[in-house]
């Protein structure tokens, strides 16, 4: 059944599975902390500095693809949109992405690549692309193994330059404290929203990668 969410004046369209029977995981559903990171990017499209430009935008474990779709809407149009998952899930994103082909600009390239973040290098179709100005996971933080291969995911597609935007609820402290311990290694990170919603609070961090110091 499709759900509508308003962004911007657009109103996108997606298309969410009622249940898991297929086994496809929890990217079939869109979750709060999606909606909360298209609002956020649709309340910060004047101050984000990637929104402003015609720049490469790139979403990790998309699921739905809520937040990348919206970000290329709110602001002026990504020269590049890239929505990536686990591969199960790219047959949604890509239907996700025809029922909105309408609002995203014509002059937009979308990819879909499937990219678990434990296979490291990703692969050249995605790897070409970056660094992305733009980097957004909604609710990507829920598994303790899988923290560190995100943050190396984000490592890997970033520079100096990219802002990158993790929204999540926490569900579990021991994760939530190592995606802080683990993701300050290498980035600078800020706490730039909270809500409490129905089933606790939804947290997006901005994280910025630390510019390596020189060996001489
Ligand atoms: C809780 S869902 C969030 C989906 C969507 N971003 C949202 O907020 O509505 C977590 C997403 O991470 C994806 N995922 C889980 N493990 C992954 C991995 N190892 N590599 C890449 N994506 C993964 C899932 O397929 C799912 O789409």
């Amino acid at each position: 059944m499709e759900e509508g969410f308003e962004v911007a004046g657009h109103r996108l369209t997606l298309c969410p599975r009622p249940d898991e029977a297929e086994n496809l995981g929890t990217g079939v559903h869109v979750w709060d902390s999606a909606r909360d990171l298209a609002r956020y990017l649709e309340q910060q499209r004047t101050t984000l500095r990637a929104l402003r430009k015609r720049g490469r935008v790139l979403e990790l474990g998309a699921g739905c693809g809520l937040a990348g779709i919206a970000s290329a809407t709110v602001g002026q149009p990504p020269a590049a949109l890239v929505l990536t998952d686990l591969p199960g899930i790219v047959p949604l994103l890509t239907q996700n992405v025809s029922l909105n082909r309408d609002t995203l600009h014509p002059d937009t390239q979308v990819s879909i690549f499937a990219f678990d973040w434990r296979d490291l290098p990703p692969r050249p179709e995605l790897s070409s692309v970056a660094p992305f100005d733009l980097i957004l996971g909604a609710d990507v933080v829920f598994r303790l193994d899988l923290v560190r291969p995100l943050i190396d995911s984000l490592d890997a597609l970033s520079d100096a330059a990219t802002e990158i935007l993790v929204a999540f609820e926490i569900r579990c402290d021991v994760t939530y404290a190592a995606f802080l311990s683990v993701a300050g290694e290498r980035f600078g990170v800020k706490r730039v929203y909270v809500r409490r919603g129905g089933s606790g609070f939804v947290h997006i961090y901005q994280l910025r990668k630390k510019r390596r110091g020189r060996v001489d």
